[in-house]
């Protein structure tokens, strides 16, 4: 059985203090709900990630992930942060190759293949996403876009390393816009980067690697995208951001 996972990805939302409040509410609540066979993932900004993986060390089901790290391993990079500083943190999940993170910083395929290796080489499992364009859904190359990204980025790893990944596909177009992928779209891509991992790494990883949908997710729609075959949770972004639709959401994925 694949792993069910809702990360919640805050982006650049929430000081120190909003953080921990957050944090706080949702062991509150969870106490009451029994969401154990979902792992659940928090993505904050850097500045939360000790304090919150600490908090939540004995919570079951309970991680915390940063939203980016830096390709290479330690130096002269002001205001970077590296893979090896975030596991020190406790954190054990790092967002990799995020829409914002290549539209606003320019990280390509290229880059991204770096910072995978730099992460799992510092013990952190890589929440990996991949997604195409308007441009690229509207003139029908959404199945190749997909494939290039998975190839440049991810398929140079050997299988040892592959079967560690959390995939996520956000479609660009649906991220915050709150135009959600329909069922068939989710379904029919989610097939299809799995029948692309199966030719790579054979059905046995094809199969146990769990595969998020993000993009416009929310408590309305998160049930029938989670119902999908090949859906295995979500990456939440604006509806992650209040501890009770978060917990809603995760709430919404069958049992
Ligand atoms: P929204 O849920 O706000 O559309 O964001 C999705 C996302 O980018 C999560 O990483």
């Amino acid at each position: 059985m694949r792993k069910k996972i809702v990360v919640g990805n805050w982006k650049m939302n929430k000081t120190y203090n909003e953080g921990i409040e957050f944090v706080d509410e949702i062991i509150k609540e969870s106490l009451s709900h029994s969401t154990d066979d979902v792992l659940k993932i928090i993505a904050t900004p850097y500045i939360h990630l000790a304090a919150i993986a600490n908090k939540l060390e004995h919570l079951n089901g309970f991680e915390v992930a940063a939203q980016n790290c830096h390709h290479n391993p330690k130096g002269a990079y002001t205001g970077e942060i590296s893979a090896a500083m975030i596991e020190s943190t406790g954190a054990k999940y790092v967002i990799i190759g995020h829409s914002e993170r290549r539209l606003y910083s320019g990280e390509n395929n290229n880059l991204l293949a770096q910072k995978v290796n730099i992460a799992l080489a510092n013990n952190l499992t890589p929440i990996f996403c991949i997604g195409e364009n308007l441009i690229e859904r509207n003139a029908n190359m959404h199945l190749e876009a997909i494939k290039i990204q998975l190839k440049e980025a991810l398929f140079h790893l050997p299988s040892k390393d592959f079967i560690k990944l959390i995939l996520a596909y956000e479609p660009v177009w649906a991220i915050g816009t709150g135009v959600t992928a329909t069922i068939h779209q989710a379904q029919g891509m989610h097939n299809y980067i799995r029948s692309e991992i199966n030719k790579k790494y054979g059905k046995e990883i094809s199969t146990a690697i769990s595969i998020l949908y993000g993009g416009s997710c929310n408590t309305k729609n998160a049930k029938e995208l989670f119902d999908c075959i090949d859906v295995d949770g979500g990456l939440i972004g604006g509806s992650s951001l209040i501890g009770s639709e978060y917990l809603a959401i995760v709430n919404s994925i069958k049992k």
